[in-house]
């Protein structure tokens, strides 16, 4: 059956390059005659009225450059665990399926993460022709070398490093940054290396704080009176637990936040030196996605839209470099890639005299 008429949606935390995706799709999918419809804030853009609209080649130009997704996405609308006003949740997955029938769409493209991807895979196996493009800053998700979104994140908080190793070396401080990476540190592992820093805590390696500040006081004695101490919000003491901020409930994910503080603290009072900490948060998520993110996202939307047109459903674009690919949702889902301890990056970067508190 030729495919006529699309749906697309974006589920999930942002990340810069979603804009890029939905382009590139509505952009190929036109030249082929093809519909596209979008779909407003992830699922629930199929369980609303009124949360979907056509999408022209005229609708996605400009949006390249974009952070942020024109269709809005949400992270907490799990049609099969949805969240209910008097508590507890609701599955309301037939009505996505009815509505996915009643729009007569031939297909669904689903940018999202790991969550969402599992989402769209449950839909897969209901009997709707869907097609992943997988997305997250965090760049955990297994099946994919390079996840958009990622690379802007990196270059945002190796910036951020830059600006803080100026005030650290003038006023010989210690300044802890915190970065994303809920169950993996990707970001802290490449931005910390990216900006020099002198130690990188991530979620895989619990971490002693004593072993971080005797390195810390090793460089104050041979003459580097400050130092960079980057933090994965995941990342936690030996023996200790991650800092949660909000704990999980059905349908909805914990959100850590605050390890670097304590490391801070902690590193305060074993250095006796000044310190500052700092998180940068959602400012690694905003702004426009880099030129790498951008061909990576275009690459995807272009890729989804051919193998939904091939009828390769149940399939998820992914980047294994020089190409890119089609892998298998049900392959994907329910695991996430962390950073392995032989990680050549995570060796140069022991070798280099980074500590990762172990
Ligand atoms: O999964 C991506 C991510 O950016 C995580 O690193 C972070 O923990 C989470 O999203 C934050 O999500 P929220 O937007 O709900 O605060």
């Amino acid at each position: 059956m030729a495919l006529k008429r699309l749906g697309v949606l974006t589920g999930g935390g942002d990340a810069p390059g979603l804009n890029a995706v939905i382009r590139a799709i509505v952009k190929s999918a036109a030249n082929s005659h093809i519909e596209c419809v979008g779909i407003e804030d992830s699922f629930d853009g199929l369980l609303e009225p009124g949360l979907t609209r056509i999408l022209t080649p005229r609708d996605v130009t400009g949006i390249l450059r974009l952070g942020g997704t024109i269709l809005g996405t949400i992270n907490r609308g799990d049609p099969f665990e949805h969240p209910v006003s008097s508590g507890g949740t609701h599955d309301y997955s037939e009505r996505v399926v009815d509505t996915f029938r009643k729009m007569r769409l031939d297909a669904l493209i689903v940018i999202g993460g790991d969550g969402t991807l599992a989402i769209a895979h449950k839909f897969f196996l209901r009997g709707i022709p869907v097609v992943g493009v997988p997305k997250t800053i965090d760049n955990d998700l297994v099946g994919t070398a390079n996840c958009f979104g990622f690379d802007t994140a990196v270059d945002f908080a190796t910036q951020a490093i830059d600006r803080l190793h100026t005030t650290a070396e003038a006023h010989k401080r210690i300044l802890v940054v915190e970065v994303m990476g809920r169950y993996a540190g990707w970001i802290a592992l490449y931005a910390g290396t990216a900006g020099g820093a002198d130690a990188v805590l991530i979620p895989e390696i619990p971490f002693d704080i004593g072993i971080v500040a005797q390195k810390l006081r090793e460089r104050d004695r041979w003459g580097a009176k400050f130092s960079i101490v980057v933090v994965a919000e995941g990342a936690f003491p030996r023996g200790g637990k991650m800092e949660v901020l909000e704990a999980a409930q059905p349908g909805i994910v914990e959100r850590l936040g605050g390890i670097g503080a304590r490391v801070c603290e902690a590193l305060a009072v074993a250095t006796g030196k000044e310190t500052r900490s700092v998180v940068l948060g959602h400012l690694q998520r905003g702004g426009a996605p880099t030129s790498f993110d951008r061909v990576l996202a275009t690459r995807l939307g272009g890729k989804a839209v051919e193998l939904a047109k091939q009828g390769q459903f149940g399939m998820m674009a992914a980047s294994a470099p020089p190409d890119i690919v089609a892998r298998r949702l049900e392959e994907i889902v329910g695991r996430i890639k962390t950073v392995p301890r032989d990680h050549d990056l995570l060796l140069t970067a022991k070798a280099l005299g980074i500590t990762f508190g172990d």
